[in-house]
C-alpha cells in the first residue's frame, strides 16, 4: 500500500483514536484494539495522514509525526468523553450493534455530543484533505462524518469501514436517531462491512427507513449513489511472523512455559475486557471441566490476558468484577501452592510479549458472543510458525467465515463449549497440524495489505460511478 489510492490520490484516515496514545510517563504508545493494530502498519509503511483523538480529555497537542505518519489530533473535552465516547459510542451504539447483549442507554445529551464531535472531525478533514483526495473514515464512533463532510467537500472521495457488526433492522430501528445515522453513512461513495450479513443488514435498513432505490450493491438516493460491500479485515501477517521467528521471542516462549510449571497444555485467552468477548463463559467451561475431571489441574492451565478498556462504563465495571470473582473462585478451588490454574493479567501487554504468549499457547480460546471480526484469532494462527496449536473459535466471530479449520463452537451452548475445549486439548498431532496449516494458508491469502487494497480499489470504482451518474 502506498499513501495514495489506486488512482494515485492522497489518502486521509479518520478514526476515533489516533494510532498512539499517551502512556503513564507521557510517551506515545500504541492504542488498544484491532482497528489500530490493522491500520497502523499499513500507514507506517509509507507515511500518510491520520485524524483522531489522543485518548486523553482536553488534550490538544499540535499535529505531530510518529514513524512517518502525520497525526492530526482532535481535542475532546472531559464532558464529551463522558457523553460522546463512554455514552453514545460505547453505551448506546456498542451494545446495540452487538446483538443488544446489554441494554443501551439512549440519551439526547449524548446524541448532541456525538453530533458535535462528528462535526469537529468533518471540519478538520475538510480543512486538511487536498482537492479530489480520498478520505477513509472508520468505525461506529464516526458514522455522521461522511454526510457532514460531503456537504462541505463534494469533490472528495469518501469511504467508510465499520469494524463491528451492523445490526439487523429490528435492532437498529430501536435507535431514536436511526435516520440521521443511516443518512450520515450515505454521504459515502463506498460503505464497507466485515461480513456479507452486515452489508445486507445495512441495505435492508436504508431500504426500510429512507427514500432510496436499491440495485444490487448500489443505493441511489437524492441524485447520488453509494456502494456497499464486504471486506473482511486482517492482520499484518509478515510482522507477526517476523516477531514469532525472532530469537528473543523463542526464548521468551520457553521462559513462559517454564514459569507456568511446564504444563502439558496451555490454554490461552487474549481479549479487551469486554462483555462481548465471552471471557466468563470460557472460564466457567474450564472450571466445569476441572470439576468433572475431564481436565486435570496438574496438566492443564489457562492464561487469560484481559486488556483494560472503557473502564468508566458500568457494564464494563460489572464484567470485570464478575470475571475477577470467577478467577478467584477457580484458583481457590483448583490451584496448588505456587501453581495457579488460571493466570489472569488485567494489563495491556507489548505486542512482542503477546506473540510470545501466542506461541506458548497450545489451545487458543476465542469465544465471543458477537464480534465484528476478531483479529486475535488471526494473530494466533500467524504466530504459530511451528505449524502446531489449536484454535477454538466462536461461530459468532466474523473470523469464523474464513477460519473454517478452527474448532468452531456455539458459545451459548455450555456443553458444546466444554466438548470443544476437550476436543482441542486431546486432538491428535496430525489433525492439529492439518488444521493449523489450513488456518495459516487462509490468513496468508488475505492479509491487511490485501484488505486495504481491495477496499481502496472498490472505492475508486464507486466514486467514478457516482461522478458519472
Ligand atoms: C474495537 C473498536 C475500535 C476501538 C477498539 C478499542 O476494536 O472497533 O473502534 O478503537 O475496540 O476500544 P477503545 O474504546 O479503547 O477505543
Amino acid at each position: 500500500m502506498s499513501e495514495t489510492s489506486s488512482s494515485g490520490r492522497p489518502i486521509i484516515i479518520a478514526a476515533n483514536r489516533l494510532p498512539v496514545m499517551r502512556a503513564d510517563g507521557g510517551q506515545w504508545t500504541p492504542s488498544p484494539g484491532g482497528l489500530v493494530r490493522a491500520l497502523y502498519p499499513m500507514l507506517r509503511e509509507s507515511g500518510g495522514t491520520w485524524v483522531g483523538w489522543t485518548g486523553e480529555p482536553d488534550d490538544d497537542p499540535e499535529p505531530f509525526t510518529v514513524e512517518g505518519v502525520d497525526l492530526r489530533p482532535i481535542p475532546i473535552s472531559a464532558d464529551e468523553m463522558t457523553l460522546y465516547y463512554e455514552g453514545f459510542s460505547n453505551d448506546a451504539l456498542w451494545p446495540l450493534y452487538h446483538d443488544a447483549l446489554r441494554e443501551s442507554t439512549f440519551d439526547n445529551d449524548q446524541w448532541q455530543a456525538y453530533r458535535s464531535v462528528n462535526e469537529r472531525f468533518a471540519a478538520e478533514l475538510a480543512e486538511v484533505a487536498p482537492d479530489e483526495s480520498v478520505v477513509w473514515v472508520h468505525d461506529y464512533q464516526l458514522q455522521l462524518v461522511p454526510g457532514l463532510l460531503r456537504e462541505r467537500r463534494p469533490d472528495l472521495t469518501i469511504g467508510f469501514f465499520l469494524h463491528i457488526p451492523f445490526p439487523p433492522v429490528d435492532l437498529f430501528t430501536r435507535l431514536p436517531w436511526r435516520d440521521q445515522i443511516a443518512t450520515g453513512l450515505l454521504g459515502c461513495d463506498l460503505v464497507g462491512f466485515q461480513r456479507p450479513k452486515d452489508a445486507a443488514n445495512f441495505v435492508a435498513t436504508v431500504d426500510q427507513l429512507l427514500d432510496v432505490a436499491i440495485d444490487g450493491n448500489t443505493i441511489a438516493h437524492g441524485g447520488r449513489t453509494t456502494s456497499v460491500g464486504e471486506y473482511p479485515i486482517s492482520i499484518d501477517v509478515a510482522e507477526v511472523e517476523e516477531i514469532a521467528t525472532g530469537r528473543a521471542t523463542r526464548q521468551r516462549t520457553s521462559q513462559i512455559r517454564a514459569r507456568l510449571g511446564d504444563p502439558e497444555v496451555i490454554m490461552l485467552g487474549v481479549d479487551r475486557l469486554d462483555y462481548t468477548k465471552g471471557i466468563g463463559l470460557r472460564l466457567r467451561a474450564f472450571a466445569r471441566l476441572l470439576e468433572d475431571g475431564r481436565l486435570d489441574p496438574t496438566r492443564h492451565v489457562m492464561v487469560q490476558v484481559a486488556t483494560p478498556t472503557r473502564e468508566a462504563v458500568e457494564h464494563y465495571q460489572d464484567e470485570r468484577a464478575s470475571i475477577e470473582r470467577l478467577v478467584g473462585e477457580i484458583n481457590g478451588r483448583f490451584s496448588r501452592i505456587g501453581l495457579p490454574v488460571v493466570h489472569y493479567l488485567y494489563q495491556s501487554l507489548p505486542y512482542d510479549e503477546l506473540v510470545a504468549l501466542y506461541r506458548a499457547g497450545d489451545v487458543m480460546l476465542v469465544t465471543p458472543f458477537r464480534d465484528g471480526m476478531n483479529l486475535v484469532a488471526k494473530e494466533y494462527a500467524a504466530a504459530h510458525i511451528d505449524g502446531d496449536g489449536v484454535l477454538v473459535l466462536s461461530e459468532f466471530a466474523g473470523a469464523a467465515d474464513e477460519l473454517t479449520d478452527a474448532v468452531l463452537v456455539n458459545p451459548h451452548d455450555e456443553r458444546a463449549l466444554q466438548d470443544a475445549i476437550v476436543e482441542a486439548v486431546e486432538m491428535h498431532r496430525h489433525e492439529r497440524r492439518g488444521r493449523m496449516s489450513g488456518l495459516r494458508d487462509q490468513i496468508r491469502k488475505s492479509d491487511v495489505q490485501g484488505w486495504a487494497d481491495r477496499f481502496l480499489a472498490a472505492l475508486d470504482v464507486a466514486s467514478t460511478t457516482r461522478k458519472e451518474s
